[in-house]
């Protein structure tokens, strides 16, 4: 804690900290944890480690919000202490049992000098009574080995529990021992005794040679799986990130632990956006949140001495039995300066008095009439020549984000599939200081990026190669959402 709180004023300074995105307030943070609501509040944990901007032994941060928009840094909750978690407290999940919030995650012991090979992998619980202090309890490890069959024995991490009936459950991930992804489920009446079920669902073709971060829920009458498959092969415009994370939704066996499934989905199509974690509230919304970014990406902000932040929480819900994703409404809470224009063409390029920021939400429903190229340039500055460009392409039916001429840091482009509805696209968009999250067509497809540009590249301009109408267009700054930590 002392190395974060020394270090928390000087990384604010930095022009790329983000505003209302969670991060930590100093070093490094890859996955969410723990994600659950407990006693009126959300709670949040990530993997952290508080010493430096890069990975290292992990520990849990920790977060927490009343409304998923303002949020309260916490102490961290775990920290690599026991021989059985000596190199790290790796991903896990949270869940409320009598009134107490459980933790349950991977213990990691390096047995050598190879991360990929020397490693022994068990699962640990933690108990909280206030949902901030956590104590290891002593029969841990709670599963001290993979199971017997074609399971891997070390690469065996990141439960995610659940309640259903009488019994809980939870998943892990994992791979064959010719390295093909996994999911293993297990049941328990206590959290404490667990009995391995059934290997739920397992890669068939190109999925990747190991499931990280899977996690099981219910969503309108269907199962899902959302996992984090590592290794996947690029096919056409898709699955060129170096993991990816998606989906397979279908019916779960509860009696004999298997999975009926259909085909693998993206949640993302952008290139920042991993091991998502869900968790449901008190209304029985479905929200999840990821890292936003990836492994082996470039960060430029490490300079700076931090590293890593969480996508904005979004909603699930199903349309026409595929997952869309939405931006919380909460986070109507931070808008300000409202600005609005109706009805206006674009034909070449186009700004708007009053429309450009480097923090802000923009919303914006386009009819297309009949350009074949539009779309809208954010992050955009004269002097630099720095650009995000986000372009709908109607005749490879391709929504297309550009990040080449984004500033520092990794350039690309990703691609989605998009069709027009009515000939109309609606974009809606969610800019922090270093990141840009496109949700389109209401949640049908989204992209997320973190992006680096100059501290002044604040300008939006609309382009169409031929006339377009912006039939509504919306556009708020946000306000801060995180406080600093306070000890
Ligand atoms: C996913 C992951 C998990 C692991 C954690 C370690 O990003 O590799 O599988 O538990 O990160 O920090």
């Amino acid at each position: 804690m002392e190395s974060v709180l020394n270090e928390q004023e000087s990384v604010d300074q930095n022009h790329w900290r983000l505003q209302y995105h969670v991060s930590t307030p100093a070093f490094w943070m890859n996955d969410p944890n723990g994600f659950s609501f407990y006693k009126g509040e959300y709670h949040l944990f990530y993997q952290h480690h508080p010493y430096s901007p890069e990975w290292g032994p992990m520990y849990w941060g920790h977060i927490k919000s009343k409304d998923l928009t303002y949020w309260e840094h916490l102490p961290i909750a775990l920290a690599p202490s026991e021989e059985y978690d000596r190199d790290g407290c790796f991903s896990g999940s949270a869940i409320e049992k009598d009134g107490k919030l459980y933790a349950m995650y991977t213990g990691n012991v390096w047995t050598g000098d190879n991360y990929d090979t020397d490693l022994r992998q068990v699962q640990c619980l933690a108990v909280s009574e206030d949902g901030v202090h956590f104590n290891k309890v002593p029969q841990n490890p709670v599963i001290d080995s993979a199971p017997e069959g074609d399971i891997h024995p070390y690469h065996f991490r990141d439960p995610k529990v659940w309640k259903k009936d009488d019994y809980y459950y939870c998943v892990l991930g994992s791979r064959t021992k010719d390295h093909e992804g996994q999911v293993l489920l297990y049941c328990s009446r206590d959290l404490l005794t667990w009995e391995f079920m059934n290997v739920m669902a397992k890669s068939q073709g190109n999925l990747g040679f190991m499931w990280e971060c899977p996690d099981l829920f219910s969503l309108d009458g269907q199962d899902v799986l959302v996992m984090s498959p590592q290794g996947m092969k690029s096919e056409g415009d898709l699955y060129h990130n170096l993991h990816q994370a998606g989906y397979v939704k279908g019916k779960l066996d509860y009696k004999t632990g298997l999975l009926q499934h259909e085909d693998f989905q993206l949640l993302d199509y952008g290139f920042g956006f991993y091991a998502p974690q869900t968790a449901e509230d008190e209304h029985g919304r479905r929200i999840m949140i990821a890292w936003m970014a990836m492994w082996e990406s470039s960060m430029p902000e490490q300079k700076h001495n931090w590293a890593g932040a969480m996508t904005i929480p979004r909603e699930l819900s199903t349309k026409q039995g595929n997952i869309i994703s939405k931006p919380i409404p909460e986070l109507k809470q931070l808008r300000q300066h409202h600005v609005q224009y109706k009805n206006i063409t674009v034909n070449g390029e186009q700004e708007l008095a009053g429309i450009s920021g480097d923090c802000y939400e923009l919303e914006v429903k386009i009819n297309a009439k009949a350009a074949s190229q539009f779309g809208i340039k954010v992050r955009t500055d004269n002097d630099t020549h720095q650009e995000t460009l986000l372009t709908y392409d109607r005749l490879e039916s391709l929504f297309i984000f550009n990040r080449d001429k984004s500033g520092e840091g990794d350039g690309g482009i990703r691609k989605a599939p998009v069709g027009l509805n009515d000939n109309h696209l609606h974009l809606h968009l969610f800019v922090d200081k270093s990141s840009i999250e496109v949700f389109i067509n209401e949640g049908e497809k989204v992209m997320t990026s973190r992006i680096y540009p100059a501290d002044n590249a604040k300008g939006i301009c609309f382009f169409a190669d031929q006339e377009i109408e912006l039939i509504t267009l919306n556009k708020w700054n946000l306000s801060k959402g995180v406080s600093p930590l306070i000890v």
